[in-house]
């Protein structure tokens, strides 16, 4: 087991709301499809003068408040986004000037809706290894900016918020007990974002075929996920040496309520225990998983001793489990 502890969480969530009957006024879509093919009933929406490193400090001062520290006290800065504030410099220094902070390293982690999971595979490697002793680890996403608010297939899936966690090294038995990470880039074109970067640098013809907008084939995506989500969870449950009746509570990343069940189901934990946002906030990519873990922290759902597991899969493509001793 690698001894590490989660402190404390935050989150932040734009005030604004876009709901699915909204969407049946932009697009030809109804809230009745939205429902049943995705489980989401609305979303966030980040206000213009906000960015993804607006939302990341916002959850990691209310995580810090929540630790009781000061985030001038984090030795690292760990933002896993798609949407980063720029192309350079990392929206996780972008993060830091929000905050007015500064000497510890920052760094984003880019691995799609997997990227939380990453951050926190890399955190506990840093703290186990005696590098860091306390680390944020954020997801934080504007989906809303790279949307084609034209294409009802991708338009009515996303939303925008953060999720932070304070990651310390380990208090008693906490620890990861297991972890599952991998990719796949051999699928990275069935869900990207062609334009913007160099491969196809922004142009007024990039501009005009929305190349900078998310491009995806959802059922190929679909499919995978199911794999993908479900495999690295049973993989890392196993090398935890657990079944899933011994999972106390289940965050899969939050991108389609069938994909949730389905991992959900192989994995072999039962339904009360898997934790559903999805109605709430949409796909919020990298930010799913720990605005999910921050609301069941709260709730109380998480309480010392507890094992709980985390799965995610994402553009790449990516995936990623984590089996946590709370
Ligand atoms: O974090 C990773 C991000 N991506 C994902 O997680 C996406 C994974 N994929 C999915 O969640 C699903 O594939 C979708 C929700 C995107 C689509 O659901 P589906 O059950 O695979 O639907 P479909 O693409 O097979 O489309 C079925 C029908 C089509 O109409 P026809 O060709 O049968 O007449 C679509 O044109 O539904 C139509 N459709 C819509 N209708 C109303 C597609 N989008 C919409 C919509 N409203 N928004």
């Amino acid at each position: 087991m690698k001894s590490i502890k989660i402190v404390a969480t935050g989150s932040y969530l734009p005030e604004k709301v876009l709901t699915n009957n909204d969407l049946e006024k932009m697009v030809d879509t109804s809230d009745e499809w939205i429902t049943e093919r995705t489980g989401i009933k609305e979303r966030r929406i980040a206000a213009e003068d906000e960015s993804t490193s607006d939302l990341c400090a916002g959850a990691i001062k209310d995580a810090c408040a929540n630790a009781g520290i000061d985030p001038s006290s984090l030795d690292g800065v760990i933002v896993g986004t798609s949407t980063t504030d720029t192309l350079f410099p990392s929206t996780a220094c972008w993060t830091q000037k929000k905050l007015g902070i500064k000497g510890m390293a920052a760094l984003d982690v880019s691995a799609g809706c997997s990227g939380f999971l990453y951050g926190l595979e890399l955190a506990t490697s840093l703290i186990v290894s005696g590098t860091s002793k306390r680390i944020a680890v954020v997801g934080g996403e504007v989906m809303s900016r790279v949307i084609n608010w034209k294409d009802r297939r991708t338009c009515v899936l996303f939303g925008d918020g953060a999720g932070a966690a304070i990651v310390t090294e380990g208090v008693g038995d906490s620890g990861v007990l297991a972890s599952n990470w991998g990719a796949d880039g051999n699928l990275a074109p069935i869900l990207y974002q062609p334009a913007g970067g160099s491969q196809q640098p922004a142009s007024h013809e990039s501009v005009d075929a929305m190349a900078h907008t998310v491009h995806m084939e959802g059922n190929t995506v679909f499919k995978h996920a199911v794999v993908a989500m479900s495999g690295a969870v049973t993989k890392a449950i196993e090398a935890a040496e657990v079944s899933g009746d011994d999972i106390d509570l289940f965050i899969p990343h939050q991108a389609n309520m069938r994909i949730m069940e389905a991992a959900r189901q192989r994995a072999g934990v039962d339904a009360e225990k898997m934790v559903n946002v999805l109605p709430k906030y949409g796909n919020m990519s990298a930010a799913t998983i720990p605005v999910a873990l921050h609301e069941s922290n709260l709730a109380g759902r998480l309480k010392d001793g507890d094992l709980l597991a985390m799965t995610a899969f994402g553009t790449g493509f990516t995936w990623g489990a984590s089996i946590v001793r709370w």
